[in-house]
């Protein structure tokens, strides 16, 4: 891999009559989520927050993936760390604490400090060269970047590819945007009861939203979503979700939920259809950004049949609710189509528990998306 290329799928995107899913022991065995873990959850880039959440040196939040407690750090106005919420003593978690700001991290348990680039600082009565090392004992690293003002990680202190290799650099449509000037305004977490597999194969392919998704429907393109998924694959992609044609952002009316992104507020007359982002892959994040909004999906496998999907909507850090935006407007399009997915989801699972399921044929036209995705989990598996 060079730098700043993009992962493209292993083979050309034209899907097969005789694509089908999984068999039905990549949804429910034990033994391959085990195997998922080292494979797959501690291989990829995920999405794990922004940097408005950690503006000051010393501010941290803890992200939970894959069943593992990170902490991200601000550690320079530069730098920011991930740290595996593991004391090196016995194990105890450092903080509890959804975020906050801290110049050590001491662990409850027998203060020992850490500082914020994870180093020990100190283990009281345990000085440093007597009876142990301390440059041996520093908390244990996941690795952290941040890209267009989102922060990634990846459970491996050594990932094979960087994030700026996986994805390149951002493009021009997406920095006009600016991404780093946004701010959070509501997240919803939901858990699903299927695999996680399942519902990455839901957000792969549109050949169920006209049937089930009134509300998405309304702005987004459903049918130029079947040509953009069929060109996904690999570890990641770029783009965003398509925009019906005249319309400006996808709400419930077409019409703007907000004000407009970083230097599009100058604009004289705002682009239509703007849809930029990116995906990353298999476990699935899914960034999103409008002319006037962005939605972050973030995929957590919590057991074999358990997976979290959290929904995160920013608008303009700057922008004032009740005078630019109503959260609930902002909100409403995705969290509907969340609700309605969740059912699609946990009812496809409970079909495939049963032990007559096999994988049925594909739609070429429509879920183009899903084999070679699923294709790539494989090789990962390997
Ligand atoms: S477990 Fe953290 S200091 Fe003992
Ligand atoms: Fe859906």
């Amino acid at each position: 891999m060079t730098m700043n290329t993009i992962e493209r799928p292993k083979r050309a995107p034209v899907p097969r009559a005789t694509d089908t899913t999984l068999t039905r022991d990549y949804y429910v065995s034990q033994e391959i989520f085990e195997r998922e873990i080292d494979k797959v959850f501690f291989k990829q880039w995920t999405f794990a927050g922004h940097v408005s959440q950690i503006p000051n040196v010393g501010d941290y939040f803890l992200h939970t993936f894959a069943g593992e407690s990170l902490i991200i750090v601000r550690e320079s106005a530069e730098t920011v760390r991930a740290h595996f919420n593991v004391c090196r003593h016995r194990g105890s978690q450092l903080t509890k604490a959804g975020n906050g700001n801290v110049k050590l991290f001491v662990c409850p348990y027998h203060q020992w400090s850490y500082e914020l680039n994870g180093g020990l600082r100190r283990a009281p009565m345990m000085p440093d060269g007597e009876c142990i090392d301390y440059d041996k004992l520093a908390l244990n690293p996941a690795a952290a970047e941040v890209w267009a003002g989102m922060i990634f990680v990846n459970l491996s202190p050594n990932p094979e590819q960087t994030l700026i290799e996986a994805l390149g650099e951002p493009p021009a449509g997406l920095l006009k945007l600016e991404p780093e000037n946004i701010k959070e305004i509501c997240r919803d977490q939901l858990v699903m009861q299927g695999n996680w597999k399942t519902l990455l194969e839901n957000y792969l392919e549109c050949y169920h939203c006209a049937g089930s998704h009134p509300e998405l429907g309304i702005a987004f393109d459903i049918q130029s979503s079947y040509d953009q998924t069929a060109t996904w694959g690999g570890a990641c992609f770029l783009g965003g979700e398509p925009v019906r044609k005249g319309l400006v952002t996808v709400s419930m009316t077409g019409d703007l939920v907000s004000k407009p992104l970083g230097r599009h507020s100058e604009d004289a007359t705002l682009p239509l259809e703007v849809a930029e982002g990116l995906g990353l892959l298999p476990v699935l994040t899914r960034v999103l950004f409008h002319v006037d909004h962005a939605i972050i999906h973030v995929m957590n496998p919590l057991s074999v049949s358990e997976v979290q999907w959290t929904t995160i909507w920013y608008v303009r850090k700057d922008a004032v609710e009740g005078v630019d935006y109503e959260t609930d407007r902002v909100v409403e399009v995705w969290r509907a189509t969340n609700s309605e997915d969740k059912e699609l989801c946990e009812r496809n699972y409970k079909g495939v528990l049963s032990r007559t399921f096999v994988p049925g044929p594909l739609n070429p036209r429509a879920e183009g998306a899903v084999r070679p995705v699923l294709d790539h989990y494989l090789q990962m598996m390997e």
